[in-house]
């Protein structure tokens, strides 16, 4: 039984290690049902001591000291409330690591899916054409997937187009970061035509559009709260505006080669489009997870002033194929959207 005497003393002050703290954080993260709790816990621990994460294991026995504690619980806090560790940070590797953005909240957080449609254009683009493909990506945020391209192609002329002056100006600071040129307008999809007539007509058009439903965000998971809803709301069937890109793209003549990150129920729906608007073959991958993310439409054509051409692909089995997978990826689609409100935690270490 302690006498009064020591109940008023303070409690003595807790000393934490990096491993002890790293251990905790993961704990909580986990709890509230965080994706990656382990990664994040050790993303914002670096951060706030100022070290590369490998440096937590070796000093994971020695003591935080109180400036550190103290930047790291404001950051667990505020992962705690769900907003996205990129934001958090700052920044957001992207492509292989090879490109660190800067990112806010006016921008999505770019996601691994969408490197995997960097990494199909980066593939088809001819390395011997006659003259610098030309390559336009459609709500370009960040500018994750023109920059991407920029860095690996600096032969190209590329552009970036979005509605948000503010996505616009993330993407510009990016651009003068890394030192890469590509140009940044303002625009939507439906301005592709004017816009071809002031800049170039495109090779290849990128584009990772709005595609969640508008139901789907009420329910969608915690973090996309964050994140800007002109980035993710595609109206009431989730596909208003892919639909107006490829309205837009099938009236430019000569048609580009077209890229597109899609929902996991979209595949054929936007097959189906783009061969309404006159793409013979159409073909499409799957993301890391399997899900059928990504869709490339090529027109019919002989070998062009770039150097390409290829015969269109056999575009009539696959979406039989993805018709049948169709039932599999609605049902793993509504499994990503669900979460529930976490409230925010004050019981962190420090
Ligand atoms: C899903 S985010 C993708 C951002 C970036 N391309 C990426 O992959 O990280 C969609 C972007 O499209 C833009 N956007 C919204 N409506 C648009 C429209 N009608 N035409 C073109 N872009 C649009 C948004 O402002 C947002 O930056």
């Amino acid at each position: 039984m302690p006498s009064p005497d020591a109940r008023k003393e303070p409690r003595p002050r807790r000393d934490w290690t990096f491993g002890e703290l790293l251990d905790w954080t993961r704990g909580r993260f986990a709890e509230v049902g965080i994706d990656s709790p382990r990664l994040d816990a050790e993303l914002l621990l670096a951060e706030a001591a100022g070290c590369a994460r490998i440096d937590l294991y070796l000093r994971r026995d020695d003591l935080v000291d109180a400036a550190v504690r103290n930047r790291f619980r404001d950051m667990v806090r505020r992962r705690l409330a769900r907003e996205p560790v990129a934001y958090i940070l700052g920044r957001r590797d992207f492509h292989a690591l090879e490109l660190e953005l800067y990112v806010d909240a006016n921008v999505l957080v770019p996601r691994p899916e969408t490197e995997l449609l960097v990494d199909w254009i980066l593939e088809d683009l001819p390395a011997d054409a006659a003259r610098p493909p030309v390559v336009l990506d459609v709500g370009t945020g960040s500018g994750a997937i023109a920059l991407a391209i920029g860095r690996a192609r600096p032969d190209a002329r590329i552009c970036g187009i979005d509605p948000s002056e503010a996505a616009l100006e993330v993407a510009r600071r990016n651009a003068e970061r890394l030192d890469l040129h590509v140009e940044f307008r303002p625009g939507r999809a439906a301005d592709l035509g004017r816009l071809v007539q002031t800049w170039a007509p495109p090779d290849v058009v990128a584009a990772n559009l709005p595609y969640v439903a508008s139901a789907d965000l009420e329910a969608a998971a915690p973090e996309l709260s964050y994140e800007p809803r002109l980035a993710l709301d595609g109206g009431p069937s989730g596909l208003d505006v892919i639909e107006e890109l490829v309205a837009a793209v099938g009236h430019l003549d000569p048609r580009p080669d077209v890229y597109l990150e899609i929902g996991a129920d979209q595949a054929d729906a936007v097959t189906r489009l783009l061969r309404a608007a006159g793409y013979a073959g159409v073909d499409v991958r799957p993301d890391l997870a399997g899900r059928s993310r990504l869709v490339r439409a090529r027109r019919a054509r002989t070998r062009d002033a770039t150097g390409r051409g290829s015969p269109p692909a056999a575009a009539d089995e696959e979406v039989e194929q993805h018709r049948q997978d169709d039932g599999q990826e609605q049902a793993r689609r509504q499994g990503d959207v669900q979460g529930e409100p976490v409230p925010l935690e004050d019981q962190i270490p420090g």
